[in-house]
C-alpha cells in the first residue's frame, strides 16, 4: 500500500482530514467531493455525475489542497488522511468564478466557428450546441452507461464540438433514444423537443411500461406533462430510464385518448356512458358466459400499465369471483 495520497500527501494511521480547520474521519474510496457533501459542504460541479468515472474536466468543484502546487478538483481527487483542505474560502471561490466566466468565453468562440444550431429529424431530442459547455457528460453517458456509440467529442479545445456520431442524424447512429444524455446535460444544451412550457410542478410516480418500476418525476405545467425526468440515486433505476419511460408520455394528452366508458349500441356504434352502468353490463356479460360455457370460457388480461395492486385485484375476480386461472399481465413477461 502507498504511503502517500496521489498527490502526494503523506498518509496517516488516522483516516481523518481537515476541512475548512475541522477534522472530519474518511469513509475508504470516497472522493473529496463525496466527503464534502456528506458534510453538508455545496460544492459547485458541472462535468461530474455520480453515474460516471470521474472525469475532472469543468474545474469548477476546485479546492485547496495544503501542499499541492495548484487547487485540485474535487470529483476526481480521493480523500486521503492527514490531507489539509480548503473548500469554501473566498479565494477558492473567486477561483471557481473565473472557472465559469471561461465557459462563457468557449462559448463565444463556438458560436463564431458556427457551430451553433443542430437541426435532427427525430422527434425527441433537440440540441442546441450555444448553449454547450463541452463537458462530455453526454458523451460519457452514451458510452458507460448506454455502451453506444451515438455521441462524439470533435475537435479539441476551444473549438471542439458536442455532435451525433459522424455528424449524422440521432436515427442514423446507434442511439436507442433512451434521453440520458438530456438528463446528464447541466446546461440544457441537449432537451426534450416535446417540451413546450417550462415545468412549474414535478411529481414522483413509477413508470407503469414494465414491471422494473423505474421512479420517474413528471414535469408538469398547468397540469399538462412536459417532460419526464429521473432523479440520481432513487429507485431502481438511479436516474436511468429507456425511451418509452422518458420520450412515450404524449398519449397522456391525446385528443383520443378514452376518458369515460363506452357501450358498443344496437347500432354497432360505441356510446359514452357512466361507470356504473358499464361496470353492470360488464359483470352482466360475464355472468351470462360463465353460465352458459363454464368459468374457463373466460380470461383476464391486465395492462402492464397497471399497478400491482390493480392486477392482484384483477386475478382475486378471475380466480375468486369467476373461478378460473386464465389469468395473466403482460409486464410479467
Ligand atoms: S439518447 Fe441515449 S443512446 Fe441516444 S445519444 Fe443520448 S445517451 Fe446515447
Ligand atoms: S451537450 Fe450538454 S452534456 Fe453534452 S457536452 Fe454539451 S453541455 Fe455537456
Ligand atoms: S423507464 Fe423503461 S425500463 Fe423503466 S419501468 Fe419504464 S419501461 Fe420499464
Ligand atoms: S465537476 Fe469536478 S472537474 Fe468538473
Amino acid at each position: 500500500m502507498s504511503d502517500s495520497s496521489p498527490n502526494g500527501v503523506p498518509v496517516s494511521e488516522a483516516a481523518t482530514l481537515h476541512l475548512d480547520g475541522v477534522e472530519v474521519a474518511i469513509e475508504p474510496g470516497e472522493t473529496i467531493l463525496d466527503l464534502c457533501r456528506r458534510e453538508g459542504l455545496e460544492v459547485p460541479t458541472l462535468c461530474h455525475d455520480d453515474r460516471l468515472e470521474p472525469y475532472g474536466g469543468c474545474r469548477t468543484c476546485l479546492v485547496d489542497l495544503e501542499g499541492a502546487p495548484r487547487p485540485v478538483p474535487a470529483c476526481k481527487t480521493k480523500a486521503a488522511a492527514g490531507m489539509k483542505l480548503e473548500a469554501s474560502s473566498k479565494g477558492i471561490e473567486a477561483i471557481r468564478a473565473t472557472m465559469m466566466d471561461m465557459f462563457a468565453a468557449d462559448k463565444k468562440k463556438l458560436i463564431a466557428a458556427g457551430h451553433t444550431h443542430f437541426e435532427d429529424r427525430n422527434r425527441f431530442i433537440g440540441f442546441n450546441p450555444s448553449d454547450c459547455i463541452l463537458c462530455d457528460r453526454c458523451v460519457r453517458y452514451c458510452d458507460e452507461v448506454m455502451q453506444c456509440n451515438a455521441l462524439e467529442h470533435v475537435g479539441q479545445g476551444d473549438w471542439g464540438f458536442i455532435q451525433p456520431t459522424d455528424g449524422k442524424s440521432f436515427l442514423d447512429t446507434d442511439c436507442e433514444l433512451c434521453g440520458g444524455c438530456v438528463s446528464t446535460c447541466p446546461t440544457g444544451a441537449l432537451y426534450d423537443k416535446q417540451t413546450t412550457h417550462e415545468p412549474d410542478k414535478s411529481t414522483r410516480t413509477v413508470c407503469t411500461y414494465c414491471g422494473v418500476g423505474c421512479v420517474i418525476d413528471l414535469e408538469t405545467f398547468e397540469g399538462k406533462v412536459q417532460k419526464i425526468t429521473a432523479e440520481v440515486g432513487v429507485g431502481p433505476n438511479n436516474g436511468d430510464l429507456c425511451n418509452k419511460g422518458k420520450f412515450a408520455w404524449e398519449f397522456i394528452h391525446h385528443d383520443e385518448r378514452l376518458t369515460q366508458p363506452l357501450i358498443r349500441g344496437e347500432d354497432g356504434k360505441l356510446h359514452p356512458t357512466d361507470w356504473d352502468t358499464a361496470l353492470k353490463k360488464v359483470a352482466a356479460g360475464l355472468s351470462e358466459v360463465k353460465e352458459k360455457y363454464g368459468p374457463d370460457a373466460l380470461g383476464f388480461l391486465a395492462s402492464s400499465r397497471c399497478t400491482n395492486e390493480d392486477v392482484y385485484a384483477i386475478q382475486k375476480l378471475a380466480r375468486a369471483v369467476i373461478g378460473t386461472n386464465n389469468v395473466h399481465s403482460c409486464a410479467a413477461t
